[in-house]
């Protein structure tokens, strides 16, 4: 028997990830933060190629959520000069959920967008920021809850759901949702 070729790993200059996960993350949060570690690892899982970028809420959106949507929409451009082939899952929690709202997309760059998740939105019909009336406003075309946009809002959490109660507010990252979550955006981002 002659000795089998053994496949040789290839290193790209320009690697691009085939889905590329940006999270923004709460108040006070830098990178990933406590919801965007495990849902990029739950992603990690799943996607055979995949990366994630943490936007820093003290330096993207501490002065603004109009600064965050901002920075996630010329990273969204950027990165799609680099790689045009590449899907993004836009994420955040609490106030990072209302920089994926503000996130404002040309059509174009709304269609490399493959899925969308929102952990404690303050722009929920009943959270803490209703009056923006951005809860139905997603970055991505044709959004359907529950297929390309996945949004979690526990009963009672102070934050998105006008209740007293900080503790589901802080239960997304152990309670399951962020599991849910990559499972809806890994099917829709496949
Ligand atoms: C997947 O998410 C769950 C929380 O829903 C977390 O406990 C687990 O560590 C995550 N898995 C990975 C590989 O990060
Ligand atoms: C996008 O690219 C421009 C031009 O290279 C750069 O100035 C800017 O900082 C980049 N923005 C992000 C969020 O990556």
């Amino acid at each position: 028997m002659g000795a089998m070729a053994m496949a040789v790993p290839v290193v790209r200059r320009h690697e691009c990830a085939s889905v590329y996960l940006i999270h923004a993350a709460g108040t006070f949060e830098n990178g990933l933060g406590v919801v965007g570690k495990p849902l990029a690892g739950n992603l990690t899982d799943v996607l055979p190629s995949f990366a994630a970028v943490g936007l820093d809420s003290s330096a993207e959106y501490d002065a603004t959520v109009a600064e965050g949507g901002q920075t996630m929409g010329d990273l969204i451009a950027n990165l799609s000069s680099t790689c045009p082939e590449q899907k993004f899952i836009l994420s955040g929690y609490s106030k990072g959920a209302m920089v994926v709202h503000a996130t404002d997309l040309s059509d174009e760059l709304k269609s490399h967008v493959c899925g969308i998740s929102v952990f404690g939105d303050p722009d929920d019909a009943k959270g803490l920021a209703a009056g923006r009336g951005l809860a139905d406003v997603w970055p991505i075309v044709d959004p359907v809850i529950g297929v390309n946009v996945a949004p979690f809002c526990n009963d009672g959490d102070a934050i998105c759901d006008g209740g007293l109660d900080i503790a589901t507010h802080l239960a997304y990252a152990t309670d399951g949702s962020v599991t849910q979550a990559a499972a809806v955006l890994a099917a829709a981002c496949a």
